[in-house]
């Protein structure tokens, strides 16, 4: 299904409780499942730096523990001048759970760009073992 507007908005409304008094930078997401039920993600920052969860892992695992498994889209929203796009270690992660999901990213401005996640992380890590 296409990202409407409605995903952004979600995600713009998730971004309201971003925990970020470090940078400063707050970043919502919204993830839909197939069935159309939402996830919401802020980032949470911490004052070691390196605990900081991105928005879009906060609203992966939250499916992921509420236990989907299928998703078709996912929303983000930041205040950056351009829409900012996922870092290398949530494409990642969205990648081995959702697969080939649409992705809009958006800023406050109302700017808007959609990609699939195959053209954002083209190369993914995977492995299989023989045994
Ligand atoms: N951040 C996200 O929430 N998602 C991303 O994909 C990139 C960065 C957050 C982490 C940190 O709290 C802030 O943005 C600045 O890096």
């Amino acid at each position: 299904m296409p990202i409407d507007q409605a995903l952004i908005e979600d995600a713009k409304k998730a971004r309201e409780n971003a925990a970020a008094p470090f940078s400063k930078f707050k970043v919502g997401a919204a993830l839909r499942t197939k069935a159309g039920k939402v996830f919401y993600g802020c980032n949470v920052e911490n004052c070691t730096y390196g605990l900081t969860v991105c928005a879009e892992r906060v609203a992966l695992l939250s499916a992921l523990a509420a236990g989907e498994r299928e998703f078709d889209a996912v929303a983000v929203v930041t205040q950056s001048d351009e829409p900012s796009t996922p870092c290398g270690p949530c494409r990642q992660l969205m990648w081995e759970y959702c697969g080939d999901i649409d992705v809009a990213l958006a800023n406050l401005k109302g700017q808007r760009i959609d990609y699939k996640l195959s053209t954002l992380f083209p190369h993914p890590f995977y492995f299989s073992l023989e045994d």
